[in-house]
């Protein structure tokens, strides 16, 4: 990698973009490496033996970004782009190819329009900064992303995203009227320059095998002044399991106001004489009063025996605030803070479900979980508005037909402990394969999980890629890979999970 002439290349064709700022750190550069590790969120790829970028451009103008990919195919190596950095494989900073990280942490302005119900947010703000800036223009206009406020909107956008308003109003990606891109050949589009193909397929096929997505227009959506968070928890000893199941049948079914997910996690008692056992938090949103929520789901779901001193009235961003677990008296400026509290090694994997599990079979997996003492799951029930939305409008095909997606997460603390609990996590997915969708077992794209399948060079095939794709895409992925291969040839934006180019022959 010749880097004085990329360096050359790089001011030659940035020039016009008025930058004062340093807007590339080299390897020499003291900068270089807390850059690099700034916004990696799974320290699985922390480590000195991930490959690194050759440099790290964080443009602070499209004509940069503009410059990076020009210089980049002139030189021959392959670009990452990175938002938020929260991708769980860390498909965002780390290639066993030559590259250079596009880090978008300087482009993240947030311009709502509280009259025109719209916000033109850049591709490295996060979603607490997006949250944040609604909040200060208006108590009544939210948007439905999600939870976590560190995660960058470049990505989570591109991928779907989904938060506990999802029920009512679908994803992040379906929320987006218009978008920025640079493309392969350095040229910057906006939804009507790059036509409606290049459109759909950014929203929701991820935008890592497309270009650099720099900004987005959202609609934001109604909110009331005063919502309901709600919590009951049970362990299994307070029939957890039974309450679980009932569950499965009623939250995707309840009205779309309504969220109410499970967060099920390892108890290890104090004592140390009682065995470990089995939690289940049912954590609720209303998009209105206690009063109206109470008896909805008491007689909804009785058996979760919701009291109202379990209920809590707030504003929309304090409910933010609360899902993304900051206390109550924090000001929503912790919104604005970029790098996430504690840190940790994990690996992730999701499934869909679409008919409910049997108590047996859920007497398994809390018997698989207990080994685990830092793993939990979050069931996220579907239904409401994401059953409306036909399974072809955006690449996101999982719509109607799903009860709820599952994540499942084991976290750790040292590199030494990662394979053995890669391969529980392993085992845990192999032991629900009967439980959950099948032809394809499907998955959420921004749950990244490189174990469906990945591209092992530029060339993989279209076979070879179906693999994993149609675990994530269903139906949709050949009109991505249709798209890939018109609006990127070459397949200079590749990645392990990105979409393979046609040959001509198709
Ligand atoms: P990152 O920067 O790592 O990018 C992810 C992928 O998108 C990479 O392939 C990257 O190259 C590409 N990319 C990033 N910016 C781009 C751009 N501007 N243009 C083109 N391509 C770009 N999801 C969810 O739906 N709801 C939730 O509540 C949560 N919660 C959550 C919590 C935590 C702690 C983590 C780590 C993750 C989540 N997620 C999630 C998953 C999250 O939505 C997913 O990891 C997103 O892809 C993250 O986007 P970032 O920009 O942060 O990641």
């Amino acid at each position: 990698f010749d880097q004085v002439s990329f360096l050359q290349c790089f001011s030659l064709h940035s020039l016009q973009s008025n930058s004062t700022s340093k807007t590339i750190a080299t390897r020499n550069d003291p900068t270089y490496i807390s850059l690099l590790q700034s916004s990696i969120q799974n320290l699985r790829f922390l480590n000195t033996s991930s490959p690194k970028p050759q440099l790290i451009v964080t443009p602070i103008h499209p004509l940069e970004i503009r410059a990076a990919i020009v210089c980049s195919r002139k030189h021959g190596v392959h670009v990452r782009v990175r938002s938020g950095g929260h991708d769980y494989e860390g498909l965002s900073y780390v290639s066993r190819i030559p590259f250079i990280i596009v880090d978008l942490r300087n482009m993240r302005s947030v311009e709502v329009d509280v009259e025109k119900e719209s916000a033109w947010v850049e591709g490295g703000a996060t979603l607490g900064e997006l949250y944040f800036a609604i909040s200060q223009k208006s108590k009544v206009l939210g948007f439905p992303a999600g939870s976590c406020p560190t995660i960058g909107v470049g990505g989570h956008v591109s991928g779907g995203g989904f938060g506990t308003i999802f029920r009512k109003y679908g994803l992040a990606s379906d929320n987006v009227i218009d978008a920025k891109i640079v493309d392969v050949n350095g040229k910057i589009l906006d939804r009507k320059s790059m036509g409606e193909d290049l459109f759909w397929a950014i929203r929701g096929g991820g935008g890592a095998s497309f270009g650099v997505i720099f900004a987005w227009k959202i609609m934001l959506v109604p909110v009331p002044p005063t919502v309901t968070v709600f919590e009951v928890g049970k362990t299994i000893e307070e029939n957890g399991t039974m309450i679980l199941y009932k569950w499965q049948n009623v939250a995707h079914k309840l009205q779309e106001d309504i969220f109410l997910h499970a967060v099920i996690g390892v108890v290890i008692p104090s004592s140390g004489l009682a065995n470990n056992t089995i939690s289940i938090s049912f954590e609720g949103l209303y998009l209105g009063k206690i009063e109206k929520v109470l008896p909805l789901i008491r007689e909804s779901f009785p058996e979760l025996g919701l009291k109202r001193e379990s209920c809590t009235e707030m504003s929309w961003i304090q409910s933010v605030l609360y899902f993304a677990r900051y206390s109550q008296d924090e000001s929503p400026r912790v919104l604005l803070n970029r790098t996430q509290s504690s840190k940790s090694f994990y690996k992730a994997k999701s499934d869909y479900v679409m008919k409910p599990i049997s108590e047996t079979a859920l007497q398994g997996l809390w018997n698989k979980l207990i080994e685990e003492e830092t793993s939990y799951l979050i069931l996220t029930p579907y239904g409401g508005v994401m059953s409306q939305i036909s399974k072809s409008e955006t690449p996101f095909p999982h719509r109607r037909g799903n009860k709820y997606k599952i994540q499942y997460m084991v976290t750790w603390d040292s590199e030494e402990e990662s394979n053995e609990h890669i391969n529980w996590m392993r085992e845990l997915y192999d032991y629900m394969a009967p439980y959950v969708s099948r032809f394809p077992r499907a998955a959420y794209m921004n749950y990244r999980d490189l174990d469906l399948g990945r591209n092992t060079n530029v060339n993989t095939s279209y076979a070879e890629a179906s693999v994993w794709g149609l675990k994530y895409f269903k139906s949709n992925f050949r009109r991505l890979v249709k798209v890939k291969t018109a609006s990127d040839p070459t397949n200079f934006f590749w990645n392990e999970q990105s979409f393979p180019v046609l040959s001509p022959r198709g």
